[in-house]
């Protein structure tokens, strides 16, 4: 496994496999968990692919009240991850080679940035799709992988690469989970052992409102209640949104049919964690955790 700090070192390298070779990407911003591994698995499903995992603190996605000092980093740890899942090519840049100048270009995506994480975080995803289009422009990859966790920066990554005719294709990874449903995060680590155990519950807020979609609710306004009920009996922390939104671009519903994402935000502790359940919801049947794209 090659570790490349330089962008002109890790182009010079990934000139050896093109074409003879697909570019199979995973952009990462370290403290490397089962969830990543679960997108380099992905990855390594590639046809005749290499692997090449990103580790970089991304500054420009992070607010200024943000945690970005607070970000959990280890990269020696995340280099043996890397090595033991059987990446080829690890990029670690420095915040300098990625940002060498006042940054005044950006990427924007409209629209479906404003809701959910876009509206607590301003700024954020801007941030995401000006780093992403940069790493895009480095690696040259053929399939960059994501995982569905962060499915609004997954829709607003493919709105991206869609716009501006990336020459991409995007793959996403489930969800990995912890033994009582807790969503993979870095941030994790960050909770004290009061706080993990009220974590648990963002995933049984979204069961209990699978199981509300299966008793025949659906009206979005009852499923996201039911939901918001859940976190706030189980006192899990305080709740930045709970929200039905179409999987295809994120916009509101007021009935709940076809693919629907359910999503959540809470702050437990000091930590602000978010998941999600993607329904394929019938009439008379529902699907829950389904592929969002
Ligand atoms: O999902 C992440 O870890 C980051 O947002 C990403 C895509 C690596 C961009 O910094």
């Amino acid at each position: 496994m090659d570790v490349i700090v330089e962008i002109p070192a890790l182009r010079e390298r990934l000139k050896e496999e093109h074409p003879a070779r697909q570019i199979a990407f995973v952009p990462t911003m370290g403290a490397l968990h089962e969830g990543h591994r679960a997108c380099v698995d992905v990855a390594s499903r590639v046809d005749n692919a290499s692997v090449v995992v990103s580790i970089f603190v991304n500054p420009t996605q992070f607010g200024p009240d943000e945690d970005l000092e607070r970000y959990p980093r280890d990269l020696g740890r995340d280099l043996e991850f890397c090595e033991a899942w059987g990446c080829d090519v690890v990029f670690t840049p420095s915040a300098v080679a990625m940002y060498p100048r006042v940054q005044r270009t950006w990427v924007d995506v409209t629209g479906i940035t404003d809701c959910l994480c876009g509206r607590t975080r301003p700024g954020h995803f801007r941030g995401v799709t000006t780093v992403v289009s940069k790493l895009f422009n480095i690696v040259s990859p053929d399939v960059a992988v994501f995982g569905q966790k962060d499915a609004q920066q997954a829709l607003v990554i493919r709105e991206m690469v869609r716009a501006l005719d990336m020459p991409v294709e995007l793959r996403l990874a489930r969800i990995e989970r912890e033994d009582d449903g807790l969503a993979m995060s870095s941030r994790n680590a960050r909770l004290s052992p009061h706080d993990r155990r009220r974590a648990g519950h963002l995933r049984a807020s979204l069961l209990q409102a699978a199981r509300v979609l299966e008793d025949g609710e659906r009206e979005s306004r009852a499923v996201e209640a039911a939901t918001r009920m859940h976190l706030e009996r189980h006192e899990t922390g305080e709740v930045d949104y709970v929200e039905l939104r179409t999987a295809s671009d994120l916009s509101t519903l007021g009935r709940v049919e076809g693919k629907v994402i359910l999503a959540v935000a809470v702050i437990v502790g000091n930590t602000r964690l978010i998941d999600n359940m993607v329904f394929d919801v019938g009439a008379d049947r529902v699907a829950a955790d389904v592929d969002l794209f």
